[in-house]
């Protein structure tokens, strides 16, 4: 038989995707241990998955922070249906995390926070890659990383490249077509593996209310067991 789950319906879930999320990143099991790969749907109901880094977990509040390209495929599914899901996995803990709820983008002031805070090659790239456009040949991207590292003051990103140098992070703003996304979770099954395929599910639900472009208010959760 299992051992008994260490969890239980009465948790607050975010706090135990915190909790693995911290055991995932400790015990250095993956390179990524915050890649969850999310789901979106596009206006045909046509569902498109791809894995982002989750960035920030606020466990008082119930959402998580990524940061991608607003025009992307993915920020355009966004902006036609901000229900979105995710799943998080990791698989040396035997553990699965599976979120839904809504995405809405993050306040302005906390994404150039977070942009700051990135390398400067990362910053530019964010400013010449049209996310998910095509692209007739990948000089043309270095190209235009070059022009706009002209247009900025800054040096030959093809020169520094591979040199490591550092530069002041605060050269280069954030895009404004560039910045987080706050998930605030709807629901989330916690996932355990248990042995003969007697896995362990709990799934929460709660009713989000939206109170401004950023924010929700949530009931409580609701739990229970599901079968494997
Ligand atoms: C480990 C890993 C982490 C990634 N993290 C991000 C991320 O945080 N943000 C992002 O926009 N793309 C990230 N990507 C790239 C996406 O998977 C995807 O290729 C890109 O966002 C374009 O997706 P879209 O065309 O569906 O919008 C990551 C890919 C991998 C494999």
């Amino acid at each position: 038989m299992n051992p008994p789950l260490p969890i239980t319906p009465e948790e607050d879930p975010v706090q135990v995707v915190d909790e693995w999320l911290k055991e995932a990143t400790q015990k250095g099991i993956q390179r990524h241990p915050n890649s969850m790969t999310l789901a979106t749907v596009n206006t045909s109901g046509q569902p498109s998955a791809r894995v982002v880094l989750l960035k920030d977990l606020s466990v008082n509040k119930g959402f998580g922070v990524f940061y991608t390209h607003y025009g992307s495929k993915k920020g355009i599914d966004i902006s036609n249906n901000s229900t979105v899901s995710a799943v998080m996995h990791w698989d040396q803990l035997g553990k699965q995390v599976r979120l839904e709820g809504e995405a809405v983008r993050s306040p302005a002031k906390e994404s150039n926070e977070y942009f700051m805070t990135r390398p400067w090659h990362s910053q530019l790239n964010a400013w010449v890659s049209e996310q998910s456009k095509s692209l007739a040949n990948p000089i043309d991207l270095v190209r235009r990383a070059k022009d706009k590292a002209r247009d900025l003051k800054l040096p030959d990103p093809t020169d520094i490249a591979f040199n490591g140098l550092d530069l002041n992070k605060s050269c280069i703003p954030r895009p404004p077509f560039w910045g987080g996304y706050r998930l605030w979770f709807a629901a989330i099954e916690l996932w355990t593996e248990g042995a003969g395929r007697f896995h362990n599910r709990i799934r929460y639900e709660r009713t989000l209310s939206p109170i401004d472009a950023y924010t929700f208010q949530a009931s409580d959760w609701k739990s229970g067991y599901l079968q494997p």
